[in-house]
């Protein structure tokens, strides 16, 4: 981690890294018993096949195995074999066609990045371009590079190299040396965290007042906070309650109305469904819907359910091994059987 507990500031624990870092590792054991519950079916057939037929390296089975992994050897090996079979379907992907799918015009992109953890390069040369009001999707195996290419955006690691701009026009920003803080109160990037960001023990009010930590006056957080409350009743019901007895499907309307405190331009989200029940996991995708087309948000987002991620957004990326395997419309990656066979379940 580049950035110290100072730099990012008292509100920092809301957008603390550490949880968000884990996604890779610490938080994917914990996501894989979460998803029992839901996700899950797909969770617990990858272990139940894994186990009664480690031998079988069908796509079957390597389909079933990318969710996230379980923690036995068996299925450990199988989400290897999704790796090694999302790299053999690995496309050149230009930089041309990048912004293509950005419609020429992007508002957001990564340059020829070279960006991991320490000595760790986890992102090789990667470029993403995204359009403004546009969303793009990256799906991939785990392991693949997702959550870091967010990282790097929001500022949560290192860059070694390339870099990452912001901005249409004459107002475009170099962002890649900026700290967190400075990408949510400068460039209007906000981080929207994959679990565990909100503060149990504070009412929903107060939570929402915490996403405003960076604002000069403590009263614009609350007026904030006020049209959040507005446009979500379902929040406003409840904001004296703690939010430790929100629903899943609640909790995340608030880990998300709370990077809206601020005003972003730019909403960074990772595994928006994870955990919850599939009528919140629809929920959620509606609002995301309304922040991109009615607020005009431009979203990036990292999403294991494949098919919900395409169907939602303009722009899937398959990442791979820290690189861009398959670029294309939602609709494309959809269509795209090699991509069905492996991630769609079909
Ligand atoms: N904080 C960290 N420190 C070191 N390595 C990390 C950290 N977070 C993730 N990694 C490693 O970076 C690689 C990519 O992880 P990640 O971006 O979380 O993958 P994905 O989101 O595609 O599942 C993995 O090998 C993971 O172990
Ligand atoms: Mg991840």
């Amino acid at each position: 981690m580049t950035t110290s507990e100072r730099e990012r500031g008292p509100g920092a624990v809301g957008h603390e890294p550490e949880s968000a870092e884990g996604g890779g590792t610490a938080i994917s054991g914990e996501a894989a018993g979460r998803g029992g519950e839901t996700g899950g079916h797909k969770g617990e057939g990858a272990e139940a096949s894994a186990g009664a037929d480690a031998s079988a390296g069908t796509g079957r089975r390597a389909r079933q195995a990318s969710g996230y992994h379980m923690g036995d050897v068996a299925t450990v090996i199988s989400v290897d074999e999704v790796a090694r079979q999302a790299a053999e379907i690995a496309e050149e992907v230009s930089v041309a066609e990048l912004e293509r799918l950005a419609r020429g015009a992007p508002f957001l992109s990564i340059e020829n990045l070279h960006a991991g953890y320490g000595k760790m390069e986890i992102l090789h040369n990667l470029n993403l371009r995204v359009g403004r009001k546009q969303s793009l999707c990256l799906i991939g195996p785990n392991g693949a590079g997702k959550s870091t290419i967010l990282h790097a955006i929001f500022g949560f690691n290192d860059i070694y190299s390339g870099r990452i701009v912001v901005g249409d026009g004459d107002d475009r920003l170099d962002i890649t040396a900026l700290s967190p803080n400075e990408k949510l109160s400068r460039a209007g990037i906000a981080y929207i965290l994959q679990d565990k960001s909100v503060f149990p023990g504070m009412t929903v009010e107060e939570n929402l007042w915490m996403g405003g930590y960076l604002m000069p006056d403590p009263d614009q957080a609350k007026e904030a906070a006020e049209r959040i409350f507005e446009k979500y009743p379902r929040l406003a019901q409840r904001r004296k309650h703690p939010a430790k007895v929100l629903s899943g499907g609640e909790r995340r309307l608030l880990e998300i109305s709370r990077a809206l405190v601020m005003n972003p331009e730019v909403l960074l989200v990772d595994e928006p469904s994870i955990g919850l029940e599939p009528r919140y996991i629809d929920m959620v995708f509606e609002i995301l819907d309304d922040l991109q087309n009615v607020e005009g948000k431009t979203i990036i987002m990292v999403e294991q359910n494949a098919k919900k991620g395409l169907e939602f957004a303009d722009i899937g990326y398959v990442l791979v091994s820290g690189q861009v395997a398959i670029a294309g419309t939602g609709e494309e990656l959809l269509a795209n059987p090699k991509v069905g066979q492996l991630f769609l379940g079909g």
